[in-house]
């Protein structure tokens, strides 16, 4: 293997093929030209070894836990940054000056109503829907209401469907929660913060007025930055799937809230509450833990481990301060948390834990927190919904605008019956 290419020896066959670096992180070996030169495949369920693209959006380093967006470490983002300011860093590449901050803001800002006709989309649910599967359904309705930014060929109605989207999934979000507890809907105020006006459109009432406290649009607003974006998993990779084959970006984005449902995905932060829930005090913890490590038992610590982090995942770190900012503001305790870091504390000190890498992950604290605010666990992945639309509205747009860009096209080893002939039901 020369110092920039790979050699594959297979079936009496010799293939070179390069390996590219980017900035920082493993170099990849160049496969595009490995079926038409040998007629193999590559073989990789789940895609741990593989890079599906490329991108300059977000690194991770999983053995070191280090998370950047553009270069930027999350850790400074989430103490010094706002989540407005994150979102158009990731759309567009750099920090925006003062007035380039409040020029996108301002846009955002104009873009929360929503058509007043997918009121009605509302209706047609039932009131103990998941909010998740209304998400799914009216998000990929917007498609049927702004046709004037479903051009994907057209940069500017790329641009104007990205601010759509960031703009209107709180709206959406709020709404979702606000038919659920059999609420009217709010509408957004112009005055409020991007997270101020969520806060507002969840949980004020015509009846009175609404205050947000500082500290909970601070902890909202940080956890909002802590999900933005988180390079090539599941829930992106479909947008990036859904999105190759040209379908415009509110279908995409719908696909990416389907895929983030998933309890090993986005739904991880309500089971992980949940899990909390069940185990209640901190007594019944190492009943727990035998179970999780118990390979007969199909029970796992939700919020712990994660395909890429191999060590403390950054965000997790930001949410445990985050728990304790809002406690102390709001003046609450409440015993999970206290079950929450013996758990993490017990588990990072047991051998089975320890020899798998696996660490607690953003989703752990998350729940404890976004409970103290007043959501009940079925919006927490709506939650990460509404952040993660700006990581995967830039995805893809950055895919779109790859001029290599191609249908995504996975192959298979296929392990069915070989070609066979149709047998008539009579002779069956
Ligand atoms: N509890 C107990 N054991 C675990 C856990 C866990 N939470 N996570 C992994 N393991 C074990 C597995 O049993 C496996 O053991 P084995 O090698 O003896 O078979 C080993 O660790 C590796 O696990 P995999 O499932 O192969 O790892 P993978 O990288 O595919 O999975 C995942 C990562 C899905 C996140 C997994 O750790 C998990 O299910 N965690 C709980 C759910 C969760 O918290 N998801 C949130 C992810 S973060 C996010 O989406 C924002």
């Amino acid at each position: 293997m020369s110092e920039n290419s790979a050699t594959l020896n297979a079936d009496g066959m010799t293939v070179d093929m390069p390996v590219k670096s980017g900035t920082i992180g493993p170099d990849v070996v160049d496969i595009r030209k490995l079926y038409g030169q040998t007629g193999l495949f590559t073989y990789d369920p789940g895609f741990t070894s593989t890079a599906s693209c490329d991108s300059a959006i977000t690194y991770i380093d999983g053995d070191e836990g280090v998370l950047l967006h553009r270069g930027y470490p999350i850790g400074q983002l989430a103490e010094h940054s706002s989540f407005m300011e994150v979102c158009y860093l990731l759309l567009n590449g750099e920090l925006p000056s003062a007035d380039g901050l409040s020029e996108f803001s301002r846009t955002i800002t104009r873009h929360t109503m929503v058509h007043e006709q997918l009121s009605t989309f509302y209706r047609g649910f039932r009131r103990d829907a998941h909010p998740m599967a209304i998400m799914c359904g009216v998000v990929g309705a917007l498609s049927a209401f702004y046709h004037d930014s479903t051009d994907i060929s057209d940069p500017e109605q790329r641009t104007i469907s990205a601010h759509r989207l960031i703009a209107k999934m709180p709206t959406i979000a709020a709404m979702a929660y606000k038919y659920s507890v059999g609420q009217p809907f709010v509408y957004p105020r112009n005055d409020l913060s991007y997270t101020g006006n969520f806060l507002r459109m969840t949980f004020a009432v015509p009846a009175e007025e609404y205050v947000i406290e500082p500290a909970v649009e601070k902890a909202m607003d940080r956890i909002f930055m802590l999900h933005a974006d988180h390079e090539q998993n599941a829930s992106t990779s479909t947008v990036r799937l859904a999105g190759s084959s040209g379908a415009n970006p509110f279908a995409c984005i719908a696909a990416g809230i389907a895929c983030l449902w998933g309890p090993a995905h986005g739904g991880a932060n309500e089971a992980a509450l949940n899990m909390l829930k069940e185990i209640g005090t901190p007594d019944r913890i190492p009943h727990y833990i035998e179970r999780a490590k118990d390979k007969n038992d199909p029970f796992r610590l939700m919020g712990f481990g994660h395909r890429v982090y191999k060590n403390y995942d950054p965000r997790a770190t930001v949410m445990q301060e985050t728990v304790r900012e809002v406690f102390t503001a709001l003046k609450v305790k409440d015993p999970l948390f206290e079950t929450a870091l013996r758990l993490e504390e017990l588990a990072l000190n047991d051998p089975y834990f320890i020899d798998k890498k696996l660490f607690p992950n953003v989703d752990f604290y998350s729940g404890i927190i976004l409970s103290a605010i007043g959501f009940p666990t079925t919006m927490f992945t709506v939650l990460f919904a509404i952040a993660r639309t700006v990581g995967w509205i830039a995805q893809w747009n950055e895919m779109i605008s790859d001029p290599g860009q191609k249908i995504g096209r996975p192959r298979q080893l296929y392990t069915g019956p070989a070609a066979r002939d149709y047998v008539p039901l009579t002779e069956r």
